[in-house]
């Protein structure tokens, strides 16, 4: 058994019946966020997919007071090593096998430049995707990103080729993905059920999901939940 817990916008919390891990845990400032820093306990790994504040958000904090490994790109990795958390630099391509389940990075495309207080940027390296194998379960959380043409390829890369079971796709455009590419994403991908993400947090990224949801459940194999932050969906067989 695994469940799926979602924060809003990219953060969900992945927890088999042993571990749990949080992905992009940006709650302090968003808006959609169902919990506070807090209130997030018992983590074993907090994965980062780039190091824009949406995303990195509060992962410093988590890694620190749950002594749970930051996993994220080498750059962004150092950055977050830098300020005292302990972490597992990765790289696109890179497997690893945790305790908690297999983390494999995949090429995303978009930035990772942190704004700094000074007006200048922090450069982080490349932002990433996270394909995860946790508790007999394959999570494909795709980072911020564009349409890539080898998102066709990535169930192929998974330890075993198996089927992705969910898959996690921003649909808010402007900066990610828009619903037109993510239905193209979620066809080539082609997982089990498909979550939409990075939606409605700023009036700029305001997608209608439902619609969403109804096209991918009317012209794909593919079963759309939308998640309200708070929500949980259990992945049984
Ligand atoms: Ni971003
Ligand atoms: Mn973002």
């Amino acid at each position: 058994m695994c469940k799926v817990t979602f924060h809003g916008h990219a953060c969900f919390c992945i927890s088999s019946e042993k571990h749990r891990i949080i992905i992009d845990p940006w709650l302090t400032g968003n808006p959609q966020a169902d919990i506070t820093v807090d209130e997030v306990k018992d983590i074993d790994a907090v994965l980062v997919t780039h190091g824009h504040g949406d995303h990195l958000g509060d992962a410093v904090e988590i890694a620190k007071k749950c002594d749970a490994t930051i996993i994220a790109p080498f750059e962004l990795a150092t950055y977050c090593g830098n300020q005292g958390a302990k972490t597992h630099p990765m790289h696109i391509g890179g497997a690893y096998q945790f305790e908690f389940g297999r983390v494999k990075l995949t090429q995303a495309i978009h930035g990772s430049g942190l704004p700094n207080d000074d007006g200048t940027i922090t450069y982080l390296g490349n932002p990433c995707g996270f394909l995860i194998e946790m508790g007999d379960r394959s999570f494909y959380h795709t980072g911020d990103t564009g349409l890539f043409g080898d998102m066709a390829m990535i169930t192929d890369t998974l330890l075993h080729g198996r089927k992705i079971d969910v898959m996690m796709v921003p649909i808010g455009d402007n900066f990610v993905m828009g619903p037109e590419d993510a239905f193209i994403a979620v066809r080539w991908v082609n997982p089990r059920i498909a979550i939409p993400m990075h939606y409605d947090t700023f009036p700029v990224i305001k997608q209608d999901a439902a619609a969403f949801k109804e096209r991918v459940e009317k012209e794909l194999p593919v079963k759309c939940q939308i998640l309200q932050p708070g929500d949980s969906l259990e992945i049984n067989d």
